[in-house]
């Protein structure tokens, strides 16, 4: 093959400028097959964005069907995917080695319980902890020098009675592991028990063990949340599903573990604005530069947004993504914006590290959206966006 110099000099620069990022997808809910999508974002040469599909790992025959979470270990430089497996007694943890060019191949494959929603890598990639949604566990996992998992612990929860809500609180429901900035304690949202359920690392053998319990207002529903360390202080935003509220607990590190103090509670679409109907609060998760909170809602068509067809006058309903401005000698939140997600369903969203740059998986649209981060910290124009087979369920920065 020929190349002339300019030819490979604009080459050149398009590598340099691409960015891989991974969807994961359920399927099964008329959008098509779920799985594992790589997708890459490239600059154009008129300063747009272009999304496009470059491989897809058909669930079937590699997460599963019900992929629901993805995780890059940048120490073991492994992706690993979750099945959620919906009706199968067990779910599964995949471990994808990938390439260069994005695509993804399938090394380890685990069988676990059912219904896992999160992974976090934890204890310098030594291992890995799993929430279970259905089965109400937390299982924890050795990652072995080639990438893949060997089970370690299970913990299973029970309660005595069905909580507030008795449909969505029947079972305890453990929903993400979140591991707090000292990589000494691992926080699980547990949307049935209402709990906050922390976790002690032992550091030598990577076990975790029960420290204690937090109880959040009944009827709650915490789903996710994140972690900020400040210069003088370490708080904890805890989004809860069912109330559709956002809370900051002010973090101390006492002699027996991790003690949590409410210091702001607030509706999760901004300071006194009314939750709509049928609400559904899902994403929690810090901007790159900590100054923000950046939370996602769901089934409440908040915005109407140009048709992704430009040929096409239809508007389509949006869901909103909100930004907090994090008041860092308080931990008090304000409300800064409401913007349109992209769609319907922003399940999980991730920013990439510059933070100019979102990245939207709309699980009722099977589409991944590409939004602009300003400096202002606001939500700015959709650049780019693709559809991909199934609903997608989280997408991440390969970076
Ligand atoms: C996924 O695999 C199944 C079974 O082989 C096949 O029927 C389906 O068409 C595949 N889907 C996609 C989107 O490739
Ligand atoms: C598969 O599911 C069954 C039923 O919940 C459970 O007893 C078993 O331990 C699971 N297998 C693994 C490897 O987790
Ligand atoms: C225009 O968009 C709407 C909403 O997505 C869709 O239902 C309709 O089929 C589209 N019309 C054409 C001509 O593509």
């Amino acid at each position: 093959m020929h190349f002339s110099r300019l030819s490979l000099a604009s080459l050149a620069a398009s590598q340099v400028a691409a960015v891989t990022l991974w969807a994961a997808s359920y399927g099964g809910a008329g959008l098509g097959d779920g799985g594992v999508t790589s997708l890459k974002l490239d600059k154009t040469g008129t300063g747009g964005y272009t999304l496009k599909q470059t491989s897809f790992l058909n669930g079937s025959t590699s997460c599963g069907a019900q992929s629901s979470w993805l995780t890059k270990d940048a120490w073991n430089n492994v992706i690993y995917c979750v099945d959620e497996a919906w009706g199968a007694a067990n779910g599964s943890i995949t471990s994808f080695h990938s390439s260069p060019s994005g695509s993804l191949t399938l090394f380890d494959k685990q069988i676990s319980l059912g219904s896992p929603v999160s992974t976090v890598v934890y204890n310098g990639g030594a291992a890995l902890a799993a929430a279970h949604y259905d089965t109400s566990a937390v299982t924890t996992w050795e990652i072995l020098p080639s990438g893949g998992l060997k089970a370690m612990q299970v913990f299973r929860y029970k309660l005595t009675a069905p909580g507030t809500n008795p449909t969505r609180q029947d079972v305890p429901h453990e929903h993400e592991v979140i591991l707090d900035p000292t990589g000494c304690f691992i926080v699980v949202p547990d949307l049935g028990a209402d709990l906050l359920r922390i976790f002690a690392i032992n550091k030598k053998t990577s076990m975790l063990s029960e420290s204690s319990t937090f109880a959040v207002a009944p009827g709650s529903g915490p789903r996710h949340g994140t972690f900020l360390k400040t210069a003088d202080a370490t708080y904890l935003f805890v989004l809860s599903e069912l109330s559709n509220t956002i809370a900051s607990y002010s973090v101390a590190y006492t002699a027996t573990g991790l003690s949590l103090t409410q210091v702001f509670i607030s509706g999760a679409y901004g300071v006194g604005v009314e939750i709509p109907t049928g609400a559904g609060a899902a994403e929690a998760i810090l901007s790159p530069d900590n100054k923000y909170l950046l939370t996602s809602e769901r089934h409440v068509a908040s915005f109407q947004i140009p048709n992704f067809d430009p040929k096409n006058s239809t508007t389509l309903p949006s869901d909103a993504l909100i930004v907090w401005t994090i008041d860092h000698a308080t931990g008090k939140l304000s409300n800064a914006q409401r913007a349109p997600a992209g769609g319907m369903n922003p399940r999980q969203f991730s920013v990439n590290a510059k933070g100019d740059l979102a990245a939207v998986g709309l699980q009722d649209d099977g589409r991944v959206v590409i939004l602009e981060r300003k400096k202002d910290g606001s939500f700015g124009d959709i650049l780019a966006s693709v559809m991909i087979a199934g609903s997608p369920t989280s997408v991440i920065w390969d970076e």
